[in-house]
């Protein structure tokens, strides 16, 4: 049987051998969707570590309501007898476009390098010379605190500007460098000009981050999610409700 280990074990070879990292290096995290490890990286890339995303074989059937987030995205022809592994396929596919996308408009997310079978190579994103927390993580002053919020809220706005909204955001999937937030995790991230119904998945988003920088705006959440939305597409009526 084909497992994770083996996967991971082919991955990090091709990774050597495309010249993208020079060992397997250590796990940052090993989480129930994807491990995340900082590898030492090849000198070309002219940075020292890289982070390498690889998703559990298994990962794929627990990304929660698969239709709200399948909904929309561009379904290549392939021989349907492949359906699930090219299912797989399009959740690395979307989190790897979408921060290329992302990264090329200047939103502060890791940059990407390659992907491979299962495995994202991207930016590592450090604090401090350490891996970087999650903003959950992270003491902030009041002061810094609603610094970071306005700059998740001009990430967001940013985001939709390029058709993405990320679906799955809160403190958990954005890491702080010290200085700034950077926004992680984008596999059931949508396209905002294809999906039929991306505005609830939109506000959550919202909420969520609101609620957990400043709480004391979270009954005005609905509203900024509105006006942001605004700025790219039509408000309508349902969706205030
Ligand atoms: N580019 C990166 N640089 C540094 N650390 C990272 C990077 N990407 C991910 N991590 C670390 O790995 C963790 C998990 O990453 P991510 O949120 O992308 O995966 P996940 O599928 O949500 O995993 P989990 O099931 O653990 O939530 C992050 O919380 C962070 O600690
Ligand atoms: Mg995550």
């Amino acid at each position: 049987m084909y497992t994770d280990h083996d996967r991971f074990h082919d991955i990090a070879s091709g990774l050597i051998s495309a010249g993208y990292i020079t060992a397997p290096g250590r796990v940052i995290k090993h989480g129930k969707e994807a491990a995340v490890l900082c590898c030492p990286a090849h000198p070309s890339l002219g940075v020292e570590h890289v982070a390498l995303k690889v998703y559990r074989d298994q990962s794929f059937r627990n990304f929660r309501n698969d239709a709200t987030y399948l909904r929309g995205k561009v379904w290549k022809r392939r021989d349907l007898g492949h359906l699930k592994a090219f299912k797989d396929e399009l959740w690395v596919e979307t989190e790897f476009r979408v921060l290329e996308t992302l990264h090329a408009a200047g939103i502060r997310v890791p940059r990407p390098y390659t992907q491979i079978d299962h495995g994202i190579v991207m930016e590592h994103v450090t604090a401090a010379g350490d891996d970087a927390p999650m903003l959950k993580h992270v003491r902030l002053s009041p002061e810094d605190r609603r610094r970071v919020l306005e700059e998740v809220l001009e990430a967001i706005d940013a985001m939709l500007g390029c058709g993405i909204v990320h679906g799955d955001l809160s403190v958990f999937n954005i890491l702080y460098d010290g200085a700034h937030p950077v926004i992680i995790d984008f596999p059931q991230a949508v396209y905002a000009n294809t999906h039929d119904d991306p505005y609830p998945l939109f506000r959550r988003d919202v909420e969520r981050v609101v609620a957990s920088l400043a709480p004391a705006q979270a009954a005005g959440a609905a509203e900024i999610a509105a006006e942001l939305w605004g700025r790219h597409y039509v408000v309508e009526a349902r969706m205030m409700s």
